[in-house]
């Protein structure tokens, strides 16, 4: 079966980790890059042996390409939803990265569009690609642990006080939340609705907590949530702050330790009583390469959207608008936003900020 032609949409970090995937992937290969800059697109081209006329000097130019058939899109978060529709209305299928948008609003606008053109769209969150993940999921759908009682996730590495990095820039979308809080609320989400038969489930109320630094987002926060069932979930993440990066589950018989879930090992630790022991599910493809060929067997399969525990649409949703709560209670405005009842301005530089949402 003919692989499905790869075009990327950016020349940042992350585009040469997904490239490594693509380069193993049974499903797609890398056809063409595209960049705001024709120089900046050749010098990513030339690393991967694109010639030349694949290399494009705008993303429009490369939406174009009749022959290229998935997009990558791996632009920070202000530009998903803008690339996303246009992609949708060229055809393209999407990988497109997390948090799938600055907020619920967009993520709404880019489901129809996708809808509309019928063009698969999945949120990439390749932790929850590898089938290591899958696992340990049934295992608490399962009740290993018992019931479901109590979920810590944490995410934050310490970019040591640098404000000028992409992620630190309140108008792209940047910030802990958005950045890696984001993973925590994907893993409390797909936790608590395993826990109850169901993929994913949606925190009744949250409280959240931040500390808001000179650039307008959080550079390190903390949220306590509420599922149904009365499962609690403790998060916390930062890009000032270094964490142990993991998830804890207790519940009412044992507990569930993923030492590296974000970059998924398939490794979990499960301590019943006195009795220790592990389960791994060692994957010879790379998470990435999980994510990649995600996306091509469900475009074979003619669907739109991604097989849980991958991000389906309406787990986006979900998560989105989690996103925007931790937000809202912290006080982390973007540039331009004009939503509901959020301040319009950004609390003093440097403050605590601390409040509750309930719905
Ligand atoms: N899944 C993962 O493992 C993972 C890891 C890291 C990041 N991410 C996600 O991937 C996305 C990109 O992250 P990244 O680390 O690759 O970002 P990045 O390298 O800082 O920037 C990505 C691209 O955005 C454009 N850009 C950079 N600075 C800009 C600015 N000041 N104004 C406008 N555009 C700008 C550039 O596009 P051009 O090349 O066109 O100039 C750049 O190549 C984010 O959504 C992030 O959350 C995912």
């Amino acid at each position: 079966m003919n692989k499905l032609k790869w075009g990327i949409i950016g020349s940042g970090g992350i585009t040469h980790a997904l490239v490594k995937g693509l380069a193993e992937s049974e499903t797609g290969e890398l056809n063409a890059v595209s960049s705001r800059t024709q120089e900046s697109s050749d010098q990513w081209g030339e690393k991967y042996n694109l010639p030349k006329g694949k290399c494009y000097p705008s993303y429009a130019a490369m939406l174009a390409d009749e022959e290229i058939d998935a997009v990558y899109v791996a632009l920070m978060n202000d530009r998903h939803c803008e690339l996303t529709v246009q992609a949708a209305e060229a055809g393209k299928h999407i990988l497109c990265e997390k948090p799938l948008a600055m907020n619920h609003g967009e993520v709404m606008v880019m489901l129809e569009a996708c809808r509309a053109n019928k063009v698969f769209l999945m949120e990439a969150f390749m932790w929850r690609c590898h089938p290591g993940t899958a696992e340990w999921l049934k295992l608490i759908r399962e009740a290993v642990i018992g019931d479901v009682r109590l979920i810590e996730a944490q995410f934050g590495f310490n970019m040591n006080g640098n404000p000028t990095g992409t992620r630190m820039i309140n108008k792209l979308g940047g910030g802990g939340i958005m950045d890696v809080g984001c993973y925590t609320v994907s893993a409390a989400r797909a936790i608590a609705g395993n826990a109850q038969g169901k993929d994913f489930a949606e925190p009744i109320d949250m409280q959240g907590y931040g500390h808001i630094g000179e650039t307008g987002v959080d550079e390190w926060a903390a949220a306590t949530m509420r599922f149904p069932g009365d499962i609690l979930a403790n998060l916390s993440c930062g890009l000032q702050v270094s964490q142990h990066n993991q998830i804890r589950i207790y519940g009412s018989k044992g507990h569930m330790i993923i030492p590296s879930p974000w970059f998924a090992d398939g490794k979990a630790i499960i301590q019943v009583g006195d009795e220790q022991r592990e389960v791994a599910h060692s994957s010879p493809k790379s998470l990435y390469t999980h994510e990649v060929d995600m996306l091509g067997r469900c475009v074979r399969e003619g669907r739109l959207e991604a097989y849980t525990p991958a991000m389906t649409w309406a787990d986006s949703l979900g998560q989105q608008l989690t996103l925007d709560r931790w937000r809202k209670a912290v006080g982390v405005v973007f540039e331009g936003e004009t939503l509901d009842k959020r301040p319009n301005s950004h609390p003093a530089q440097g403050s605590s900020n601390a409040a509750s949402v309930n719905s």
